[in-house]
């Protein structure tokens, strides 16, 4: 049984995410700065802080042997006008969302070299294609883990790792739900059902399908994509 990690598994995507790889067999872990309480499988760490990313994984690994997936789906939006945005909000929207992935990516990576075979995800958002007003942070954040993606997936590949991104649009979690309560949504989610092509609103099982088909083994030869999970949304 293959071990995978989750980071942000507590909630939303990464929650479903991390139910999907349970019932596809994998030993799954999640890592996240709130974990569930009645979870054994549930690490806390903050993705920012490489030396509690060591200490889960360390736990991890004990448990459950080393790591062959790792899915990086911990992220922090931000909403604020670009001329008013501080450097300091700049910055933990960065350095949670990119530099968070960075910390995962090189804990987990000698288990993987080790193993000769790795999976890596990163779930960066679709506000990538098409930028957002007020998420200027967050936009630059989530476009330099798709580069990130494209450059380790070149980097890796001969090690037998793939790196894939997945960019979700619109995805009912607690994070869309909170933003459709502050009105950030510019509408309601049932206003967006009407512009969505598919007519519905993803949900976490959806990203969570791409996910464990690009993790599967008969995803072995695809490795860089941006692979997108938005309801036609932005093609
Ligand atoms: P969510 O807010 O429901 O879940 C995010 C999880 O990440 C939470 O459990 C939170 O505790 C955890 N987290 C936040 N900061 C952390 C940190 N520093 N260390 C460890 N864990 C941390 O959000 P949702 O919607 O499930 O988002 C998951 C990913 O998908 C995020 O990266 C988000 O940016 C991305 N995304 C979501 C979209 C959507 O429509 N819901 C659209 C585009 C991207």
């Amino acid at each position: 049984m293959k071990t995978a990690v989750v980071t942000g598994g507590a909630s939303g995507i990464g929650l479903g995410i991390a139910e999907r790889l349970r019932g596809d067999g994998f030993h799954v872990a999640t890592l996240d700065l709130n974990p569930s309480a009645d979870d054994d499988y549930a690490f806390q760490a903050d993705v920012t802080d490489p030396e509690q990313i060591a200490a889960a994984l360390d736990a991890v690994r004990t448990k459950f042997g080393p790591v062959a997936v790792l899915v990086n789906s911990a992220g922090l939006d931000g909403f604020k006008r670009f001329g008013k945005l501080s450097f300091a909000e700049w910055q933990r929207v960065i350095d949670v969302n990119l530099h968070g992935v960075f910390h995962t990516i090189q804990a987990v990576l000698p288990d993987m070299v080790e193993a000769g075979w790795g999976r890596i995800v990163n779930i960066s958002s679709s506000s990538t294609h098409s930028g957002q007003p007020f998420m200027a942070h967050y936009v630059a954040a989530k476009s330099a883990v798709n580069g990130l993606t494209k450059a380790l997936a070149l980097e890796l590949g001969p090690s037998g790792i793939t790196v894939n991104a997945v960019p979700p649009g619109f995805i009912d979690t607690p994070m869309l739900r909170k933003n459709e309560q502050a009105q950030r949504l510019g509408g309601t989610v049932e206003d967006h059902i009407q512009r969505t092509p598919v007519r519905r609103v993803g949900t976490p099982a959806d990203i969570a399908a791409a996910c464990a088909f690009l993790i599967s083994e008969e995803a072995s030869y695809i490795t860089g994509q941006i692979f997108g999970v938005n309801g036609g949304r932005n093609t």
